[in-house]
């Protein structure tokens, strides 16, 4: 199949637009997505014709809002194959769903002594709720270690997991390597050796590949809408029926209850709504469900071999900077981390952007991946549905510039 680039992206207005006069390359999609018009449409509908307070009234604005808002629940239970609609909770993002899982599984079912095991290339969300959950529970935080190339050292894995693991937490993609971690060996390795349950962070792997929780074996699956194409403020916490219904709330208050007295206290709702305190993100939910549309339309499988190709394309041309350090694995997903010998990464943010290109600087919410390289901070471009070649030729022709300019 000849993939539709041109058309699709005639389908993202923003691409038209022009930043320092300069036609805008937009390189920073893994931090956040640009939208279709199709869900910049139907976000707006929405909040036009159909808007309404959800779950809470019996006129018809009402029922029709819960109706779409519980359509998608099922479109994403599809989407990623969960066995139920029950399966999926409706959360603010990523960060929110291991918030989750932290405050609300971690806090019941875990004991002083036990452990979670996480990997050293792990985004900040994946981090710090656990280390917050250490804190307070007296548990051990274990780290799969990185090495040089930017792959975990699974080896490692055996010797760190025992009876009292309790968690196993990793990405699907590193958000600054681009690694795609071996989910399948390391899973059947926790498994084998612990009771352990499985959180797989798919904020960086859900947009590029076709996800299917079963067969990934997983306990909980969190991802965000606004990487997907979808509006921001909304993502998805996937968890097993079993277990999301043995949880309790980690936050009170409307809709995730079934009856309050002053005298008896509270009895909460079940699954899903038990986790969706307070009125919900409803035009997010609905705006997440045009982005899923939209994906499918393209197809997966499809992005998956574009963008693997203008990978390839974009590490070999990217070689050809001078100076330009590169890092992570030549098989990757989505990101393209780089520095220039000796000079920050700021400093070749800001003069992209003169140049019209958005790429990522910082410490890219990865700090102790920063530490292991020993660098601050670093560049980031990453790719998208919309991204196209000569996108990359604009990126390799600006750094090029930039060598020049510095005099490296
Ligand atoms: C791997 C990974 N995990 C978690 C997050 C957090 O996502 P959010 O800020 O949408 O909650 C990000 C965002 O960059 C990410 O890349």
């Amino acid at each position: 199949m000849i993939y539709p680039i041109d058309q699709i992206r005639s389908d993202f207005p923003i691409l038209t637009r022009h930043v320092n006069k300069q036609k805008l390359i937009y390189l920073d999609s893994a931090a956040s997505a640009q939208k279709p018009n199709t869900v910049i449409n139907c976000e707006s509908n929405y909040y036009r014709q159909g808007y309404a307070a959800v779950h809470r009234g019996i006129h018809t604005l009402s029922s029709e809002a819960t109706d779409r808002m519980e359509q998608v629940r099922i479109q994403v239970s599809r989407f990623i194959n969960a066995t139920s609609a029950d399966e999926i909770i409706f959360t603010k993002g990523t960060t929110e769903g291991i918030n989750l899982v932290a405050n609300s599984w971690g806090r019941h079912f875990t004991q002083s002594g036990d452990n979670i095991i996480i990997t050293e290339m792990e985004h900040h969300s994946n981090i710090v709720p656990w280390q917050m959950l250490a804190q307070e529970k007296n548990l051990t935080l274990r780290y799969i270690p990185l090495l040089p190339n930017g792959t975990l050292d699974i080896d490692r894995l055996s010797s760190l997991v025992d009876k009292r693991t309790r968690l196993f937490a990793i990405t699907q993609v590193s958000n600054v390597l681009g690694t795609v971690t071996p989910l399948t060996s390391l899973i059947s390795i926790v498994r084998s050796s612990s009771d352990a349950l499985v959180l797989i962070d798919g904020a960086q792997g859900v947009m590029h590949k076709k996800v299917n929780v079963q067969a990934l074996d997983c306990d909980f699956y969190v991802f965000s809408g606004h990487k997907l194409y979808g509006p921001s403020g909304i993502g998805i916490l996937y968890g097993r029926k079993m277990l999301l219904d043995s949880m309790p709330p980690w936050e009170g208050g409307g809709s995730m209850i079934r009856s309050v007295t002053l005298k008896f206290g509270t009895t909460f709702s079940r699954i899903p709504t038990r986790f969706e305190a307070g009125s919900p993100n409803t035009a997010g939910i609905i705006g997440l469900g045009a982005a899923i549309d939209y994906i499918e339309q393209i197809g997966l499988d499809n992005i998956q071999v574009y963008e693997n190709r203008l990978m390839c394309y974009a590490l070999q041309t990217l070689r050809q900077v001078p100076e330009l350090i590169l890092y992570g694995p030549e098989e990757r997903i989505g990101v393209i981390a780089f520095n220039f010998h000796h000079h920050h990464a700021y400093d070749v943010g800001s003069f992209l952007d003169q140049y019209g290109i958005a790429i990522r600087t910082g410490h890219l919410c990865a700090m102790p991946l920063m530490a292991y390289f020993k660098v601050p901070s670093m560049c980031r471009a990453s790719l998208a549905i919309y991204t196209n070649y000569d996108d990359i030729d604009c990126l390799v022709t600006g750094l090029l510039r930039i060598h020049r300019l510095l005099k490296l």
